[in-house]
This record gives structure tokens, sequence and C-alpha cells, in this order.
């Protein structure tokens, strides 16, 4: 499938490669605004979150470290169980360090609720999140997003790091798939 192809199959561009680099730039700026003069660690989780941790690092003006995890959904098989097993964990000790989560997206919460109260217990000097896109309608724990890049309605979105059974995460723009896809 080449890149005409799987643009093709998008239904709607929701957010364009522009918009997604603009916000991110100002993510950048409201970041270095707060973390400025600290020593901060991103931490991304696996893997949708590769290309926001991509572009928004190198939108910092300054050093920053990151680090990863992987998690899967323990037992159910599906990902929003709020049951989370760790794959890959961190390789940095976070304790007493500025902490912040990057992801793709905020679905129901669960995933990162679970991961924010696991890093949590790790007492590092602070812990926030940021992420690309938030679905606020299917919000299923309350969840303090400090960056919020765009909230989105509740649809099936790829591209941008997200996946539809793992294609399509090297689309640049963020889009809703054409039904006939999932047929
Ligand atoms: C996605 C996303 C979050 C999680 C959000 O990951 O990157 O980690 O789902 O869902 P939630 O808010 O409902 O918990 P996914 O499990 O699809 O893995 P991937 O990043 O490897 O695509």
């Amino acid at each position: 499938m080449d890149a005409a192809d799987m643009e093709a199959k998008l239904e709607r561009v929701l957010l364009t490669e522009d918009q997604i680099q603009t916000r991110l730039r100002e993510l950048a700026t409201l970041i270095w605004a707060d973390y400025e003069g600290r020593e901060l660690l991103l931490v991304g989780v696996l893997k949708g979150a590769v290309l926001v941790m991509a572009d928004l690092m190198r939108d910092l003006p300054g050093s920053v470290r990151m680090d990863w995890m992987a998690v899967s959904s323990y037992g159910s098989g599906t990902k929003s169980s709020g049951v989370v097993r760790i794959i890959k964990d961190l390789d940095t000790d976070i304790t007493g360090k500025h902490v912040l989560v990057v992801e793709d997206i905020v679905d129901s919460g669960l995933t990162l609720s679970w991961i924010m109260a696991n890093l949590g217990s790790r007492k590092p000097a602070s812990l926030e999140i940021c992420a690309l896109l938030r679905k606020p309608e299917v919000a299923k724990v309350a969840l303090d997003v400090k960056y919020v890049g765009f909230d989105i309605p509740n649809e099936f979105v790829v591209g941008y790091g997200l996946d539809y059974a793992e294609d399509y995460r090297n689309l640049r723009c963020i889009g809703t798939l054409a039904p006939s896809v999932y047929r």
C-alpha cells in the first residue's frame, strides 16, 4: 500500500500535517516555559507515541531525555480493560525526576491512569501528561492531562502513530477510516 493508497482509505482528514505540527510547536512552548532550567525526562508509551515524541522533543529548544514503556492489557484482550501488564519497563530510575508522559491518544483513559499510578509510586519529583489527542466523550476515569493537543469526537482515528491492525501509523495526517476498510 503506497502513501496515496493509504490516504485513499481515509473517509475524512481530521487533522492535517500542518495542524499537527503547529499544535506540537505550541505545546513545546508551553512545556518549555514550565520546565526550563529543570532536567526533564519524556516517557513515551509504545508504539503510538513514537511520532509525537520524535516531533515534540525536537520542538523543545533545549536538552531533554527520553525513555520508553511498553504495556499491554492483561487477560481480557481489550486494550481498555484498565488492567495493564508492563512489557517493557523504563531503563531509568525516575525517583526525584521531572517526568512528562507522552501519549498519542487518551481514549477511555484507563491505560494512562494505570501508568500514572505505577510511575507515581516510584516517587518522581513531578509527573504530568502530554497527549496529542483526547476523546472527552469516552473518558472513563478522571485524568489530569496537562498538555492536550486536540480534543476529538469519539471516532476511530488512524495516522501519525495511530494504527488499524498495525497499518496507517506512518500517515502524516490523522483521519477516520472509510467503513469499507473494516469490512
Ligand atoms: C493506545 C494509545 C494509548 C491507549 C489509549 O495504545 O496509545 O496507550 O491505546 O486507550 P485508553 O485511554 O482507552 O486506555 P494501543 O493499546 O492501541 O497500542 P499502540 O500504541 O501500540 O497502538
